[in-house]
């Protein structure tokens, strides 16, 4: 992957290697007194889809016209810098059926060897430890022991069930109650995970997930891909869903890059934001 992406802000530009791209963004480095630096990835296509059904699967996937090595290079970037990985209670009911896109980051793949020979220069654990946000603990427990060299937190509600969290915890979960009812509230999640000593959150689940950040005003910065296809369909995912965000957020551009390289035929736009506080 020696191709390089033209870089469109900051000006003046330039070529850059794709690969190092992000892992110069030392998002690693970036937390400040007791705040950790939380920070989420998504890949869109130009009509904002991040996941669609499929035919012959009982959950939505990436849809396969978006998703590229290239940005999944940039994803396990992104992850090589985190010392924790917010993911949801779908990822894990995926894991178990087999309908999970991959395993959770860092890629165990060759071509992913210099990644953890970076993490390891940078003094940073094997692999991230992993946080789930669930409120319904509809988490297959044998799933956990598949993760059992890393830490894994549980986030939920006051109202969780008493059961699933005993046997979350017999498996090794780490149970946090972060809130009234049974969903979890961002605040409370980023307060626990940064006494628990993290300093770099990568959050890579989905809409809800990312509005129970964007809602507690948690989130430093959002790297989005976007692929230029037009999917449509009636039925998809996209970024972020919930209570409109009064005021929105507003979100200021940190670098743009053009990869023609990916999708075959469109190329895409590397972009990164931060999230300016509401
Ligand atoms: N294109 C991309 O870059 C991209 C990135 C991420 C995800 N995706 C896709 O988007 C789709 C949706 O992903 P997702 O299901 O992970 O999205 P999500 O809507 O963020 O997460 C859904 C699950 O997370 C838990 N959850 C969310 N907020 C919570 C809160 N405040 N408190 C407690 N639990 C909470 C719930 O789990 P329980 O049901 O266990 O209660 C909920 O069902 C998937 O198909 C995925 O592959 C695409």
């Amino acid at each position: 992957m020696g191709t390089t992406v033209l870089q469109l802000f900051p000006t003046p530009g330039g070529s850059l290697p794709l690969e190092g791209l992000y892992l110069a963004h030392e998002l690693h480095r970036k937390a400040e007194a007791e705040k950790p630096f939380v920070y989420s990835n998504f890949v869109a296509s130009l009509d904002g889809r991040i996941a669609l059904p499929a035919a012959h699967r009982t959950t939505r996937r990436v849809p396969p016209a978006i998703a590229n090595p290239r940005d999944w290079r940039l994803y396990q970037e992104l992850a090589a810098q985190a010392d924790l990985l917010v993911t949801s209670g779908r990822y894990f009911r995926q894991l178990a059926s087999g309908e999970a896109q991959d395993l959770l980051p860092i890629g165990k793949q060759e071509r992913f060897a210099d990644l953890h020979t970076w993490r390891r220069s940078q003094g940073l654990s094997a692999q991230p430890d992993i946080a789930i946000l669930s409120a319904s603990l509809e988490i297959p427990v044998q799933t956990l022991a598949t993760h059992a060299e890393r830490g894994v937190h549980v986030f939920t509600g006051e109202d969780a069930d008493p059961e699933k969290r005993v046997a979350l915890e017999a498996a090794g979960g780490r149970i946090h109650i972060a809130g009234p009812g049974h969903a979890a509230e961002g605040q409370q999640v980023v307060r626990a995970l940064a006494a628990a000593g993290y300093r770099s959150i990568y959050v890579i689940a989905g809409p809800s997930v990312l509005f129970t950040l964007l809602q507690a005003n948690v989130l430093n910065r959002l790297y989005l891909t976007f692929a230029h296809v037009l999917l449509a369909g009636r039925d998809f995912d996209t970024l972020t869903w919930g209570q409109e965000l009064h005021p929105p957020q507003a979100m200021r551009l940190v670098s743009l890059f053009y990869d023609s390289q990916a999708p075959e035929g469109a190329g895409q736009l590397l972009s990164c934001y931060e999230c300016l506080p509401r």
